[in-house]
């Protein structure tokens, strides 16, 4: 999607398609109705990965104490979290969700390890940013990006937000390289994360948007492409468990 489609477009929501102006309200639903339990689904989905998926992200955002970072989609802030402690306290992390559900179990485990201070928290949709250009050394979006309505308008504007020099890192899920393991996964995704789903957070079609969403997300070659569309430049990806989860990288210079 290019930023120019209306509202009477369609546009996926995990394998139904729907009107594009119904996808942010549809996966704003999906998180409210997770938010309580989303933290403990991820340890028991992904038994524990999520978290060494996230340390890896924020040891490749090489941070420094001073520096300025954007957490976009952060949900209930496991990314912010980590990269908090590494800014110190004459740095800042804006961590920023479109979800107020998400964004409030956020900011509560927040004050409970007692992150304060350098942390600032704001309702933000990733696509139309409200921040100066050149304001941030980096930008992070962690399993956030599938679920965006237009993702190059996104992308856009995750460039704007940048100092030169800064780059973005975009975790996400992906598409396996390790073709032998797909029947196995696709077993897991669409029979037993639905079921776990309903389970632990009384909500199994939650669970099936998210394994459908994962195979509608652009595959790496077309994600790294899509990145340089919209201003990125030098852009790589490191894959992560197979290619479950990759970590795109663009520069702004
Ligand atoms: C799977 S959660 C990821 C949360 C956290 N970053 C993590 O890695 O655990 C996806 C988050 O994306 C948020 N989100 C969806 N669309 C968004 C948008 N357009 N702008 C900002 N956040 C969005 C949801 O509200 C949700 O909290």
């Amino acid at each position: 999607m290019s930023g120019e489609q209306g509202p009477g477009d369609r546009i996926d929501f995990g394998y139904q398609q729907v009107p594009v102006a119904e996808k942010a309200q549809r996966v704003g639903q999906v998180f409210r109705s997770v938010a309580d339990k989303y933290d403990l689904m991820n340890d028991l989905m992904s038994v524990g990965l999520h978290r060494l998926w996230k340390r890896q992200t924020v040891a490749m955002a090489r941070l420094r104490p001073g520096m300025r970072v954007l957490d976009l989609a952060a949900g209930t802030g496991d990314l912010s979290r980590l990269m908090a402690r590494l800014v110190g306290g004459r740095g800042q992390v804006v961590m920023t969700d479109i979800n107020d559900s998400m964004l409030a179990v956020g900011r509560d485990r927040m004050l409970d390890a007692g992150i304060t201070g350098n942390l600032d928290y704001a309702l933000v949709n990733a696509e139309a940013l409200p921040f100066p250009s050149g304001s941030f050394d980096r930008v992070t979006i962690g399993f956030g990006l599938r679920n965006v309505t237009d993702k190059t308008r996104a992308l856009r504007e995750m460039h704007r937000v940048l100092k030169p020099g800064g780059f973005v890192l975009v975790l996400e899920f992906s598409h396996l390289y390790l073709k032998a393991l797909q029947p196995a996964y696709d077993a897991y995704s669409f029979q037993l994360l639905p079921r776990m789903g309903k389970l632990v957070a009384g909500d199994a079609d939650s669970y099936r948007y998210l394994a459908e969403s994962i195979r509608m997300h652009p595959n790496q070659e077309t994600l790294r492409d899509m990145m340089q569309e919209a201003g990125l430049e030098d852009c790589d990806y490191t894959n992560l468990s197979g290619g479950v989860v990759a970590i795109h990288r663009g520069f702004r210079y």
